[in-house]
């Protein structure tokens, strides 16, 4: 070995990873030259046999040859790597988007949204009250006496003896006055549970939006002129009303609204069965023993309630024939509400 030797090497070192271009190729140059039989060390191994006289300048050129080839090796690893995230990270921004399915609110959350928001641009707060109920919230306080014929009205799911799947919004209204002194102006929206044989009809499981305002001097014509208000803003300004001599134990007088079919204007429909009427909501002036329940002095105040269902509205609104459909989650229905 002579001092041409190692420099030849070298040049060759230099030529031969300018012909690398991918990790394959690394690998190769890597083998050849850097691993422990590599042509590095086996020059390395000729110095031991090289003249004493030359080994210093011939050590100092291995060394040089050594350090270039790592350092070459070095380099070119990085910009192999370098390159390859490169073009990972390179966006064809040409390919089309990935479609989603773009979820949608249901149809009965979106008809009470849209209640609910009527209320509230009318100076209406919302709260809201567990599902399950005891027998005090549903029925006592609301004025049903323990053997009142009116609780046969109610086909309620017991849960033991006290607790209960609350019937109706209604007993939120006790939870309201319980928490906080009049003046009262709330909505009330949420689950409610009948143990009704289920039919297209009819659920088990149903929604209601429950209003109360209490505060002094509150009228029977504030009642009719808030519901008259939310009828026409909901379902279209050319509707009529009506609202009928009803019985609830929690309101007195008592009323319920009909309005005038949204789907024949009144011309009678197989929907309102030839009526022309729709009845939305049960509504009444709240019954003084209702305020003694609850701590109020009904000497002092007065007040408003009314309680509708939502679910049949919505039916109504969108066309659907069965009650059922609005359970069974079936992405065709709800796919139409997008
Ligand atoms: N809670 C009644 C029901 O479930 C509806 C109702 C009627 C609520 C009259 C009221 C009301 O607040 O005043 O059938």
């Amino acid at each position: 070995m002579n001092i041409n030797s190692v420099l030849e090497t070298i040049q060759n070192i230099k030529s031969d990873i300018q012909t690398v271009s991918s990790h394959e190729e690394l690998e190769q140059f890597r083998l050849k030259y850097l691993v422990r039989k590599g042509i590095v060390q086996q020059m390395f191994e000729r110095l031991k046999t090289a003249a004493p006289e030359d080994r210093p300048v011939l050590g100092k050129a291995l060394n040089e040859l050594s350090r270039t080839a790592q350092q070459l090796f070095d380099e070119k690893k990085r910009e192999l790597e370098q390159s390859r995230h490169a073009s990972k990270d390179t966006l064809d921004l040409t390919i089309p988007g990935r479609r989603r399915p773009v979820g949608t609110k249901h149809p009965v959350t979106q008809a009470l949204d849209d209640m609910t928001n009527i209320f509230k641009s009318m100076g209406f707060a919302v709260a809201l009250g567990p599902e399950i109920e005891d027998d005090f919230h549903n029925f006592e306080a609301l004025n049903f006496p323990p053997d009142h014929p009116a609780r046969d009205m109610q086909d309620t799911f017991f849960l033991d003896k006290t607790a209960l799947l609350r019937t109706h919004t209604s007993p939120v209204q006790i939870r309201v006055m319980m928490n906080q002194p009049p003046p009262i102006r709330h909505v009330m929206p949420g689950r409610v549970y009948r143990n009704e044989a289920i039919s297209a009809r009819s659920y088990c499981m149903f929604h209601q939006l429950e209003g109360l305002a209490v505060d002094e001097h509150i009228t029977f014509a504030e009642l009719k002129g808030t519901l008259a208000t939310f009828a026409k803003r909901f379902f279209g300004s050319s509707v009529k009303y009506v609202f009928r001599p009803s019985f609830f134990p929690f309101t007195e007088p008592s009323a319920e609204m009909d309005i005038s079919c949204f789907l024949c204007k009144g011309k009678g429909c197989r929907v309102c069965k030839q009526t022309g009427w729709l009845e939305i909501l049960g509504c009444g002036m709240v019954d003084p023993n209702v305020f003694k329940a609850v701590g109020y002095d009904p000497e002092k105040v007065t007040g408003y309630a009314f309680g509708m269902g939502i679910d049949r509205t919505a039916l109504l609104l969108y066309g659907i024939d069965d009650i059922r459909m609005l359970y069974e989650n079936d992405v065709r229905l709800l796919n139409q509400f997008t």
